[in-house]
Formats: structure tokens, sequence, C-alpha cells
């Protein structure tokens, strides 16, 4: 029986995650087995794998899991009495995160079909998928490029157009805000350049904002040197403040973006990067901040597949190249996620599996 490798982790930190042996997984009807060719990493893997991923109180993952949930391989065998369907042997595939969120609002049940918690991950080298959660991928990106899309582009994507109906993607002219320079603000930023949007990034570091700048960035606001960046915000818009706002921060950021969204704008509850918590003393009260500029608050949770389809077409059509910091190899996964926590990076941090 031929082996596979694959990384596990016990929840209980980055330091213990162990690489291990399997057997080769068979793909059973309407199931395709593929050879993993690259993983990118999210800040939720770091969570999961360090037993901190618990704020879906639906979601239970098992004790021990594969993680990671975004990869990019090649379609090696397809089980039996598969349906022909759009897939076949050689094909280069993506990973959705939910396989089961098709469309539509997402709910308890296609939440608990992610990937990498509480499902098996794909941190291995061969996995098999259900042929419903794997999308044919563009030509023109790189295996490094491609697995960077299902959580931080779609997420991207989904900030910026999930309240417009399919087909109807836009940001033309509008002001949208991004929160530091990790995976989901960087793919935000090249969807809202390439939208025609007014951009504005915050980071800690100069080097990083002068990196976003080469990308398209309209404007850039240090958080660190400039803590009252809501305000610079509003200097730089005249007053007008950002249509929408990639929320990234969460506890110490949220309150600031309540302060510089423009009248009627939207704010994206993404991520919570500063804290899950409110800092003591300091509880927020979203039902008057909300209200005072007439402001929709909306928590996003990924996106559906048919709108990942639809990015995967903007991105075509306007040559997107999702930002890669840095390529790790397989045995270098455990490197690769400190990495990532670290807060280092620019764009997107990916492991090269197989060749
Ligand atoms: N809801 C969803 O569907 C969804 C999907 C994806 C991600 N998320 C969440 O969104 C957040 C971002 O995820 P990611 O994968 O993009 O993370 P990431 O790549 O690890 O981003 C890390 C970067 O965020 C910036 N950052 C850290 N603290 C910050 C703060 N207080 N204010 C502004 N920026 C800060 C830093 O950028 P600088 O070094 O430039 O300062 C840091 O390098 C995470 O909380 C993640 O769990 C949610």
């Amino acid at each position: 029986m031929v082996k596979i490798k694959q990384w596990m982790t016990k929840q209980d930190g980055l330091d213990y995650l162990m690489i291990t042996e399997g057997e080769m997984p068979v793909p059973a009807e309407d199931e395709v087995l593929v050879e993993v060719r690259t993983v990118s990493l999210n800040y939720r893997d770091t969570e999961v794998v360090m037993g901190l991923y618990t704020h879906h109180k639906s979601v239970n993952s098992p004790p021990a899991l594969v993680p990671c949930s975004d990869m990019c391989g090649v379609i090696l065998a397809v089980g039996p009495s598969t349906s022909p369907g759009p897939l076949k042997v050689g094909d280069r595939v993506v990973s959705t995160f939910a396989p089961k969120h098709l469309t539509g609002q997402i709910n308890a049940e296609m939440l608990d079909s992610g990937l990498g918690g509480p499902n098996p991950g794909v941190l291995t080298t061969h996995r098999v998928f259900p042929t419903y959660g794997l999308l044919k991928v563009p030509e023109y990106l790189t295996d490094e490029e491609v697995c960077t899309l299902p959580i931080a582009s779609v997420t991207a994507w989904m900030s910026l157009n999930g309240m417009r109906p399919m087909g109807q993607a836009g940001g033309n002219g509008e002001v949208v805000l991004l929160q530091g320079t990790g995976g989901v603000s960087i793919a935000g930023l090249q969807i809202a350049n390439a939208a025609g949007a007014t951009t504005i990034i915050t980071s800690s570091s100069d080097a990083k904002l002068a990196q976003a700048k080469a990308l398209g960035a309209t404007h850039t606001i240090n958080y660190t040197t400039n803590p009252d960046w809501e305000l610079e915000v509003l200097k730089i818009t005249s007053n007008y403040g950002a249509d929408i706002i990639f929320e990234l921060g969460g506890a110490r950021t949220l309150r600031k973006s309540f302060d510089c969204v423009a009248f009627g704008g939207l704010i994206d509850c993404v991520g919570y990067l500063s804290g899950k918590e409110d800092d003591p003393g300091d509880r927020l009260n979203a039902n008057v901040l909300a209200l005072r500029r007439n402001v929709t608050l909306k928590g996003i949770l990924n996106g559906p597949k048919d709108r990942f389809d639809e990015m995967l077409g903007f991105y075509e059509e306007h040559g997107i190249r999702p930002a890669v910091d840095k390529v790790f190899s397989f045995e270098e996964s455990k490197v690769a996620l400190k990495y990532l926590f670290s807060g280092g990076h620019f764009g997107k941090v990916v492991v090269r599996v197989n060749e």
C-alpha cells in the first residue's frame, strides 16, 4: 500500500505539530483523489493548532486532526460511478473552505463541513475530496498563487461584494479601508483596486506600507506611529469616511471603525487580530455606534462556491496575482505556521507539498 504523509495537531500548540504517515485514501462515488501541490496558511490555522478556535460554538473539532483548509492540487483518480461532471483526472483544482456551502447563506451544517477543523484538513500529500468541494482554476496563476484564494480572497470578495447580488460586483468610486497587511487585507486591496475603488490601508510597518503602495494602495497609514488612524481616514477623505471597512482588528479597532465609516457605510466584521474581548472599561455599545452614522454592521463568514467562481472570473479578467510572501517546504510546515503567527508576512504564506 502506498503511504502518504500528513501533519497532525492535537490542538495543543504549534510546537507539537507532528508529521505522520497514513494509508493512501481511495475515492468513493462522487469523490476524487487529489495530489496536493501547495497549501496556504491562514490565521485560523494557527488558532486551530493552538486550541483557540472556539468562537464558533456549533463547531466541534476532533481531538487530533490534519490542519489547514486551502490547497491547490491535481486530480489523480476519480471514484467509481462518479458522474463525469466538469472535473477529470489531470485537472488542477482548488479547494473550497466549507465544501457544503455552495450558494447563499451559510448555516450550521455547511459550517460543519469546514476543512482543517472540524474535518480533516489539507496539510497532507494526498486527500480525497467530494467533487462539489473543488473548482478548476485559471491557468495564468501558479500553484502558489492558487492556494491563497479559498479563505483570504473569497472572504475579501464577500467583504466587498457580499451585499451586492451575484453578477453585480462593484466598488468603483467607493472608499475602502483595509486593516493591516495580512492575507485578507492584501487580497481586498487587490480586488478593490481592480474595481476602481479608492483604497486606504493601515499597517504597523512603513516597509509593508511601501509594498502596499507598490500594489496600488491610494493612501497608507501607519497605525503604530499614528494610533488615531481613524482621524487620518477622515482627513484623507475630507470628512467623508470609508464606504466599506474590512474590520480585521476586532476589539481594539471596531470603535475606531465606527468613527471613520461614511454615513450609510458598511463595516464588515471579519477578524479579531487585536482580540476577541473588549478591554475592561471599554465596553462597546454597538447599537448607538451603528445608528450614529447609519451604519450596516455585517458579520462575514467566508463565502459560497458560486461567489468563489464569480471571483475567479474577476481575477482572470483583471489579471490579479495574489501576493505570496514566502514559500516553505512541506517539512518546514511548523516553521511556516510560526512565521505566519509572528505577523512578519505581507499577504500570504505558502507551503509547497508536492512538486
Ligand atoms: N470571517 C472570516 O470568514 C475570516 C476569513 C479569514 C480571516 N478571518 C480573520 O481575519 C483576521 C485576518 O486574517 P488573515 O488570515 O488575513 O491574517 P494574517 O494574514 O495573519 O494577518 C496578520 C496581519 O494583521 C495585521 N494586524 C495585526 N494586528 C492588527 C491590528 N490590531 N490592527 C490592524 N492590523 C493588525 C498585521 O499587519 P501589519 O504587520 O501590516 O500591521 C499582521 O501582519 C484574523 O482574525 C482571521 O481569523 C476571518
